[in-house]
């Protein structure tokens, strides 16, 4: 049987993975290498969407690279490469620009959002226009599923609505893919503002766990994260947001159920609970962070697995690209 093929990227926009990516997106992707055909890249060109400075760029990009090697995706087992290195994605961006409607484009509630946010002037034509890159993203690779959060869905939509709507006016061309909307249950929240979503862009990190922030550091936000009233550990979203995160936390990293956990603490505090699930984080990211660190140690190799993930990638990208422009009556 053939494997299904499933494809993903994430963007890099900051210093380090939180636990928040890496139980929602990264762990996922390692595990999918397992049984699927998969294909991972860093949405580098995405991230021109906002001014950034080039080399806070160059070292977010690299920093993603060797975190998700070090969480285990095995570049043997997976296709793993920038987007800036596959030129086809701009080349097929554009092709999918002219499949879109202007309204349709202009209902993305993520580009309402941000846009509102940043007001007209201040926002790129490119985030207008990020919808279509993904689209092509994705469809350049024939992919079957995407995992991604919740906030993708809409783009995953289009995507496949963009998709059909090619396929019957030039002819199949590409693979409709499926959303694989990850699951809620091991959604991570801030650790001062449990309501929250952990979420690199809170106003303060004290809340946010990072893979690459030292063992110490991890700790004391852990241990000085917000305490709920009462006193025993017990899950309960409204009554205990705080408390039920840390559950969540601990859970997803151990495996145990939150029934088990509630068990095990029934006669202790949160002080000690705390003191426990600071202990379970700082332990399983530790390994992760250290392998990071000692990858960046030697860029040249890091660039070179990319480079061969990119051969890998531009051969099915430039297949698709060739049957694209065939259909719409490109001269070859
Ligand atoms: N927009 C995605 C995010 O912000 C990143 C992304 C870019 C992506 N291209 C993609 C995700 C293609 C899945 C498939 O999370």
């Amino acid at each position: 049987m053939t494997r299904k093929r499933v494809l993903s990227g994430i963007q890099p926009t900051a210093d380090s993975f939180h636990l928040g990516n890496y139980l929602g997106a990264v762990k996922q992707w390692v595990e999918l290498q397992e049984d699927h055909d998969v294909f991972f890249f860093i949405a580098d060109l995405h991230a021109l969407t906002i001014e950034t400075d080039p080399a806070i760029l160059r070292r977010r990009t690299l920093v993603s690279v060797a975190q998700l090697l070090a969480a285990g995706l095995d570049p043997h087992q997976c296709t793993l490469f920038l987007q800036s290195h596959i030129s086809q994605h701009n080349q097929l961006g554009w092709i999918m620009e002219c499949q879109t409607g202007f309204g349709e484009a202009s209902r993305m509630t993520q580009f309402k959002d941000k846009s509102q946010k940043s007001g007209t002037d201040r926002t790129a034509v490119g985030l207008f226009t990020y919808p279509m890159l993904q689209a092509a993203d994705i469809l350049l690779y024939q992919a079957d599923r995407v995992p991604v959060g919740e906030d993708q869905r809409q783009h995953i939509e289009l995507t496949r609505d963009l998709a059909g709507r090619f396929n019957s006016r030039y002819g199949q061309t590409f693979q409709v893919p499926e959303p694989h909307i990850l699951k809620s249950g091991a959604k991570i929240n801030d650790l001062q503002n449990p309501t929250a979503k952990m979420s690199k862009s809170a106003d303060s990190m004290q809340g946010v766990i990072e893979i690459m922030d030292t063992p110490e550091s991890n700790a004391k936000k852990i241990k000085s994260s917000m305490t709920d009233a009462g006193r025993e550990v017990r899950f309960d979203q409204v009554e205990k947001p705080g408390i039920s995160n840390l559950m969540t936390i601990h859970s997803a990293l151990t495996g145990n159920t939150i029934s088990q956990i509630e068990t095990e603490f029934e006669s202790k505090g949160y002080g000690d609970f705390k003191g426990a699930v600071a202990e379970i984080v700082v332990e399983y990211l530790r390994p992760i962070r250290a392998k990071a660190l000692a990858l960046l140690e030697d860029e040249a190799s890091l660039i070179k697995i990319l480079h061969s993930g990119a051969d890998k990638a531009r051969v099915v990208a430039n297949a698709t690209l060739a049957k694209t422009y065939e259909n719409l009556g490109l001269v070859p």
